[in-house]
């Protein structure tokens, strides 16, 4: 889906395997091979061995020998240099590689670091994520949500391997709706001082109504001979529609030119829609605020340029009195410009994408924005190609994707409503899990050994919000991210399962274990991994800047999610079969809280990648 990422992991033995049977592969066959991957993958049984190589089979086809005989002669040349045990061909040609512990110990004790093994990219050019995406005079509602928690967790992940990530809030701050709620609060003399956000999302949908009018309606009525009291009640209604249409036409053309009594009333209809936002995103932890805003006025006196730079490079052609441009592999065309010289949604995002590859120098533009506007955005990437902004300045060619999200389902498994049938809003939603977060950490604490049973209220509450809101992301980042899925509390903020508490809960008990023993020069502790749960354990550990770095190219959190559950999972193995506190010596007890520690910091920092915070004590 996207260009490698030049993150590099370190630890892991499997690169230094890759590139040693690479080599064996170049010795046995001859240069022609040097590209050939060598397809050293994790072995699913344990029992067989850590990695294996899967390369004789296929190889073996295009020189036309025997795979077994292929595998035989790649263990003859590789140089493992003491990483592994003696080498065995197995099955059809899989060649089967168990690791010395002694080489998993010293993966640990390189990625046990700060970075946790994570490489800094060097790459100084900046990533944009456009995030969040809501419209002024509307309720954030629960998409704005998704492509909140999506795009702050990829920007993240993409600021941990090194990269600078702007996070940009395309706010639908400009154009014909927002001047027709302005000239209709105006109208009504409302106070815009006074003005709750909900008021301000009904004048919106009333002023969206009164201008929409009825005009299929009377075509119909004409089509079918209605009566003259239904057509002239319908013909009323579509002319108040044209002048509704025509007075927000005025308004938006007298903000365009900065009358400075609409745009101070234009900043208040932004302020009380921001302030709810900007609630929403604290609760949420997500780290953006006004130097994010940068929405489609921005690039208000941005679009004529763009349609002019298309008319200049014939890039587009008229089509009825409108302005597109056609693309080679499908008919229908992008509307840039309208009949009546309005520009359109496609207009401002093609303004963004110039301002983002050749202003800002992004070479990796990620929208994070509902499946629904995947032809939009495939439409505004092939135009800003067309126009070559698909490089940067420099020439670097610009990574520009669409990460597509699915929809959040009530249990009746249509789009998430309320009772009143209007969308769900964010801020109600949130409130319920943070309730309900709170009350499972308060009942806990109710126990008398629970560690968290002498918190203060205030302390539960932090708890409880930590676990409320790391349930809704977790289930929102979990799967993959074009499945709409069903929005069930009582499933996300279970602590058993594949959810967010779960790991969270993981996270703190090992910081309970920490506290019982000796944590001081940890890091010089000599690390022993003879019991199969803790080699396994250990082996796990090591993939993690791996998953870092796979995440980064393939933009998809749920491979982080499903990793960090393993990683649980085999603590939870590790910690049935090997007793800790209680190890048989002082060494291994060192040993195996050297571990327990360096697992509790991949938890922590990988939930921090997701945005979730980890607690010490659940
Ligand atoms: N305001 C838009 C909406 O609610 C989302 C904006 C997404 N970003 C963009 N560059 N088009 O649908």
């Amino acid at each position: 889906m996207s260009t490698a990422s030049s993150t590099q992991s370190s630890g892991n033995p499997r690169t230094a395997i890759s590139q040693a049977f690479s080599k064996a592969i170049v010795a046995t066959l001859g240069e022609e091979f040097a590209s050939a991957d060598p397809l050293i993958r994790n072995t699913a049984n344990p029992e067989l061995g850590d990695f294996q190589c899967n390369a004789a089979m296929g190889l073996a086809k295009r020189v036309g020998q025997v795979p077994r005989d292929l595998a035989q002669s790649l263990i003859e040349a590789v140089e493992l240099d003491e990483l592994a045990e003696p080498l065995e061909v197995a099955g059809p040609g899989f060649i089967n590689i168990r690791l010395k512990s002694a080489t998993i110990a010293d993966g640990l004790g390189s990625m046990d670091n700060p970075q946790l093994g994570i490489q800094a990219s060097d790459d100084a050019r900046p990533i944009v994520i456009d995030l969040c995406g809501v419209n002024v005079a509307k309720q954030m509602h629960v998409g704005h949500l998704r492509s909140t928690i999506i795009g702050d967790s990829l920007a993240r992940v993409l600021e941990r391997t090194g990269r600078t990530v702007l996070r940009e809030n395309h706010l639908g701050d400009w154009g014909l709706p927002i001047a027709m709620v302005l000239f209709q609060l105006r109208a009504n003399g409302t106070d815009l001082d006074a003005l709750t956000l909900t008021e301000l999302d009904a004048a919106y949908r009333a002023g969206q109504a009164s201008a929409k009018g009825d005009a299929r309606g009377l075509e119909a009525a004409h089509a079918r001979h209605s009566g003259p009291h239904r057509i002239a009640e319908l013909e009323a209604q579509q002319s108040g529609a044209d002048e509704a249409r025509a007075a927000a036409g005025e308004t938006l053309v007298k903000l365009q030119q900065g009358d400075p009594e609409l745009v101070r009333d234009w900043n208040k209809l932004i302020d009380v829609t921001m302030q709810a936002v900007y609630e929403a995103l604290d609760l949420l932890n997500v780290e953006m605020g006004p130097d994010n805003n940068r929405g489609e006025s921005f690039y208000r006196d941005k679009l004529q340029p763009v349609i002019d730079y298309f008319e200049s490079e014939s890039l587009c052609r008229e089509d009825d009195g409108a302005l597109v441009v056609d693309f080679k592999d499908r008919k229908r065309p992008l509307l840039i410009r309208k009949r009546d010289g309005g520009f359109l949604y496609a207009t401002s995002d093609l303004a963004a994408i110039k301002h983002r590859t050749q202003e800002t120098g992004a070479d990796r533009c990620i929208y994070v924005v509902d499946a629904r506007q995947r032809d939009h955005f495939r439409d505004v990437f092939d135009a800003a190609r067309q126009a070559s902004w698909g490089n940067t300045p420099d020439g670097a060619e610009v990574d520009m994707v669409h990460v597509p999200f699915g929809s959040i389902l009530g249990p009746d498994k249509k789009p998430l409503k309320t009772r009143s049938g209007t969308n769900l809003t964010l801020a109600s939603l949130l409130a319920e899990a943070i309730d309900r977060g709170t009350q499972e950490v308060a009942k806990r604490a109710e126990n008398p050994s629970a560690p968290t049973h002498d918190l203060d209220e205030t302390a539960i509450g932090a708890i409880g919000r930590a676990v409320g809101i790391g349930a809704i992301k977790y289930a929102d980042l979990s799967n993959d991210l074009v499945r709409d899925y069903v929005f069930d509390m009582d499933r996300m903020i279970a602590f058993e399962g594949d959810t967010g508490p779960y790991l969270q809960y993981a996270h703190a008990r090992i910081c309970s274990l920490l506290e019982k023993g000796n944590q001081a020069d940890l890091d010089s502790a000599s690390l022993q991994l003879a019991a199969p749960a803790e080699r396994q354990l250990a082996l796990v550990l090591l993939r993690y800047a791996e998953v870092v770095a796979d995440v980064a190219d393939s933009l998809e959190p749920h491979r982080l999610c499903g990793y960090l559950h393993e990683v649980a999972d085999s603590f939870s193995s590790f910690y049935q079969a090997c007793p800790v506190l209680k190890a048989e010596d002082e060494s291994l007890i060192r040993s195996r809280l050297r571990l327990c520690d360096l697992v509790r910091r991949v938890l922590g920092d990988g939930l921090g990648l997701l945005g979730i915070e980890a607690p010490s004590r659940m």
